[in-house]
């Protein structure tokens, strides 16, 4: 799985540097196209069509900006000065998947969406070190919590991260509010996708019309980091690892 982890963290980094302001979110999109098709990969979102979604998924990568933590369709939108942009990004090569996911924010930074992030992605890497084979998947769940509840945001457990392998979501569920030594215990060889998200208020999202994107129900900003990583008896390797 080494490959393809590493295709999604190149795709992933250079989308980062690709995002401009007065691109739309479709331009990110057709990027990451151009990227699946030279590396001769497949993805793995687009025709995707889960029982709740209003349609099959449109693009290649999810994009939710500002209050959108999950699920962004990319669209027309115009990315704007100060945008909170959240890249999920997940594809299949030689017959593996991958996922992964960053939150950056465009041109100006500002503290309250700068401190977002740094704790949504320290949240990643504690849940990442409580990893552990012969641990339990609570650990993994309580680290995730604890870092949000303690940055003050709001923590939604319904989405989460999951195993990969041959597909995008296996078994089993990682949730990201738990407690420790409860739960799956885990065991080296297992390989699952971590994914902290936050938002800067409360703990309530909606759902657009779109039945896809999940934004903050209070309106305030949201993160969201992942990696897929695999157990090996010497901890915990990442495998969409960025350089
Ligand atoms: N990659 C997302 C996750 O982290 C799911 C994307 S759903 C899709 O689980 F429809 F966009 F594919
Ligand atoms: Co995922």
């Amino acid at each position: 799985m080494r490959p393809v982890g590493r295709l999604v963290a190149d795709v992933l980094t250079s989308l980062r540097e690709h995002a401009k302001i007065g691109m739309t979110t479709w331009d990110l999109d057709a990027h990451a196209a151009e990227m699946i098709a030279a590396a001769g990969a497949r993805s793995v979102y687009l025709g995707y069509h889960p029982s709740f979604g209003a349609m099959p998924y449109p693009g290649v990568l999810c994009i939710s900006v500002n209050d959108a933590a999950l699920h962004g369709l990319p669209s027309d939108r115009v990315l704007a000065d100060g945008d909170v942009v959240s890249v999920d990004f997940a594809c299949e090569l030689q017959g593996w998947v991958a996922d992964s996911a960053l939150t950056f924010q465009l041109g100006t930074a500002s503290d309250e969406a700068q401190r977002l992030i740094a704790t949504t992605s320290a949240a990643l890497d504690a849940g990442i070190a409580a990893a552990r084979p012969g641990g339990h998947m609570g650990d993994i769940s309580a680290a995730i919590g604890r870092v949000g509840r303690q940055g003050g945001y709001g923590i939604n457990a319904d989405f989460g991260g999951h195993g990969v392998g041959r597909t995008m979501h296996e078994d089993p569920h990682v949730a990201n509010l738990g407690r420790r030594r409860t739960g799956l215990k885990l065991r080296s060889g297992l390989v699952m996708a971590i994914e902290p998200w936050y938002m800067a208020g409360g703990d309530e999202y909606v759902i657009d019309d779109d039945g896809w994107t999940i934004r903050s129900a209070d309106g305030s900003l949201a993160a969201h980091f992942e990696h897929t990583i695999a157990l090996t008896p010497a901890g915990p390797v990442i495998l969409t690892a960025r350089d």
